[in-house]
C-alpha cells in the first residue's frame, strides 16, 4: 500500500502482537487503516501525530461478541445506550461490540434487528449485531435470508427463559440448518431449562428463591445437557454452532469433542467466569454478582481456566448488562424477578487479562485471539481484529507490567458498581485508537461524536479456527 503524505498517525517503539505472533514495529496510520507495519529502524514517515509505544505492548482493538446495550429484559431497562455502552468499551480498549436485537413480544426478528441498527448509529465505536429467532414459523427462514442480506449473520437462540425468549428444540434445528445455508451461525445460550425449573421449584419450596441460593437453581448439569444436545443437533444438520457464556470444564470437552470430529463448534466464555466464583453469592450483596449461567464453584472455575491457557476457548465476551445496584436489590428475594446479569464492557480488558496473562502465563498472541481475532472472524467482521496492512486501525497500547486498582469511581460504564472493586488489575489500556482516531490517551477520553460503523457480517467460511 503507498503511504500518503503524511500520515495520520505513527505508534512507534511498541511491540505489536497478533494472534498469529509479534515484532517490534511501528503502525501507520491513514484514513482510518493501517497502512503499514514497518521494521522500527526504519526513519518513521511523515505523519500529523504520533503515539510512543516503548516499552508497551500495541494489540488489535478489541472486538466484544456479546453485549446487551440498553435492552429491557424482563421487568428491568439496562441503563446505558449506544452512546455510554460505546464510550466505556472504548475506554476499556474494545473498538467493536456487538449488540443483540431481542425482538419484544410481538415483534419479528427482523424488525428487531432494523430497529436496533438504528439506534446503534449514535455509537462512538463499530458495531454489529446478532439476531434472536425464539419461534420458528413460515417467514423466519425469510427472514434469516434477509438479515444475511442486511449483514447480520448471526442469530442468538435461548434453551431457557421460558416465557421470554425460550426456542424449543424444532426451532433451533430449523435455525441452525437456515443459517447454514445463509453463511451464518447460531449463538446459543444452552442451559436445560426444565432442569433449572425444577430446581428453582425445590429453592422455593425450601423459602430459598433469593440471590443467595441462585448457584443452586443453574446447576453444571443444566449447562452440560443443554450443550450436549445443541451439539447433536447441529452435528445432525451439519450446521456451525457458537455457544455463549461456557462456564463449565464438561462443556468446553465437549466442543472440543465435536470439533475433533468435524463439528464447527465454538466456546466463549466471560471474564466473570474466569475471576469470581460463587463464593460471591454469600457476601454483603449476593444479588449484585446474578448472571445466568451463574458463578461457579472455586474447582470449576480453576478447571474452565485451564481449559482457556491451552487454547481450548475461542472467545471473550463481556455478556456485559448495564443494571445498578438499586435494580439489582430490588427484588434480590427472587432469582426469578431480579435482573441477571453484569457489568463489564470496560473491564473485559483488564479482568481477562489479569487472569490469564499476568497469573496464568497465556502468551499475549493467545490472548489477543480470544480478545479480537477469534470474535472477528467468527462474526464475519472482515478488517477487524488484526494489526495488518488495510486492516481497520483499532490498537490499543499497554504497559503489561503496569496495575492499577478496580474501583467504580474510574469506571464509565451507567453503573454505580463493578463487580470487581478492589481488585489489582493489569492489562488496563493506556492508548485506545479506533479506526484510526485516538479516542483514549492519558489526557482522558476524545468523543469522536457518532462514528461507530454498523458492520455488516461477511459469510462465516466453512472451518475458521484450529
Ligand atoms: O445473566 C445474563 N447473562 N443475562 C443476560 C442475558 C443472557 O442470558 O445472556
Ligand atoms: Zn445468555
Ligand atoms: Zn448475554
Amino acid at each position: 500500500m503507498s503511504l500518503p503524505q503524511p500520515a495520520d498517525l505513527v505508534v512507534h517503539g511498541g511491540t505489536v502482537v497478533n494472534a498469529g505472533g509479534r515484532s517490534a514495529a511501528t503502525v501507520v496510520v491513514g484514513q482510518g487503516r493501517v497502512l503499514a507495519v514497518q521494521d522500527p529502524s526504519l526513519p518513521l514517515p511523515p505523519h500529523r501525530r504520533a503515539v510512543d509505544a516503548t516499552g508497551k505492548l500495541v494489540i488489535p482493538g478489541g472486538v466484544d461478541p456479546h453485549c446487551h446495550i440498553g435492552q429491557r429484559l424482563g421487568l428491568y431497562q439496562q441503563l446505558d445506550d449506544y452512546v455510554s455502552a460505546s464510550t466505556a468499551a472504548l475506554w476499556g480498549g474494545t473498538t467493536t461490540v456487538v449488540d443483540f436485537a431481542i425482538p419484544e413480544p410481538g415483534q419479528s426478528p427482523l424488525a428487531a434487528v432494523q430497529e436496533r441498527r438504528d439506534m446503534a448509529a449514535a455509537s462512538r465505536c463499530d458495531t454489529a449485531l446478532h439476531g434472536c429467532v425464539v419461534e420458528w414459523d413460515d417467514t423466519t427462514g425469510k427472514q434469516i435470508e434477509t438479515m444475511a442480506e442486511l449483514g447480520v449473520r448471526t442469530i442468538k437462540l435461548f434453551t431457557t427463559y421460558r416465557n421470554a425468549v425460550m426456542a424449543q428444540p424444532d426451532t433451533v434445528l430449523e435455525v441452525l440448518r437456515a443459517l447454514h445455508t445463509n453463511g451464518g451461525i447460531a449463538y446459543v445460550h444452552a442451559e436445560a431449562n426444565h432442569v433449572i425449573e425444577d430446581a428453582q421449584d425445590i429453592a422455593a419450596s425450601a423459602a430459598r428463591a433469593d440471590a443467595r441460593h441462585h448457584a443452586f437453581t443453574r446447576p453444571e448439569l443444566a449447562e452440560n445437557a443443554a450443550v450436549a444436545q445443541v451439539l447433536a443437533t447441529a452435528e445432525h444438520v451439519g450446521a456451525p454452532v457458537y455457544f455463549v457464556h461456557q462456564t463449565t470444564a464438561a462443556a468446553v470437552d465437549l466442543v472440543r469433542a465435536a470439533r475433533r470430529r468435524g463439528v464447527r463448534a465454538y466456546t466463549e466464555t466471560c471474564p466473570h467466569y474466569l475471576y469470581l466464583d460463587e463464593r460471591s453469592y454469600t457476601g454483603e450483596h449476593p444479588e449484585r454478582f446474578v448472571c445466568c449461567p451463574p458463578l461457579r464453584a472455586g474447582s470449576s472455575v480453576a478447571a474452565l481456566r485451564a481449559r482457556a491457557l491451552v487454547g481450548d476457548v475461542d472467545t471473550l465476551g463481556s455478556d456485559h448488562c448495564c443494571y445498578d445496584t438499586a435494580q439489582k436489590s430490588e427484588h434480590s428475594d427472587d432469582v426469578l424477578v431480579m435482573p441477571n446479569g453484569l457489568p463489564g464492557v470496560e473491564t473485559r480488558l483488564p479482568v481477562a487479562f489479569t487472569q490469564l496473562v499476568r497469573r496464568g502465563g497465556m502468551p499475549v498472541e493467545r490472548f489477543v485471539a480470544m480478545f479480537a481475532t477469534n470474535a472477528a472472524r467468527l462474526n464475519g467482521l472482515t478488517g477487524k481484529g488484526v494489526i495488518a496492512p488495510g486492516a481497520d486501525a483499532d490498537l490499543v497500547v499497554l504497559d503489561p507490567d503496569a496495575t492499577r486498582t478496580a474501583t467504580v469511581a474510574d469506571l464509565h460504564m451507567e453503573t454505580d458498581y463493578t463487580p470487581y472493586e478492589g481488585e489489582e488489575l493489569a492489562g488496563w489500556p493506556s492508548v485506545v485508537i479506533s479506526s484510526g482516531r485516538v479516542v483514549v490517551d492519558e489526557r482522558g477520553f476524545h468523543d469522536p461524536g457518532p462514528v461507530g460503523r454498523a458492520l455488516d457480517a461477511a459469510p462465516i467460511p466453512g472451518h475458521l479456527l484450529t
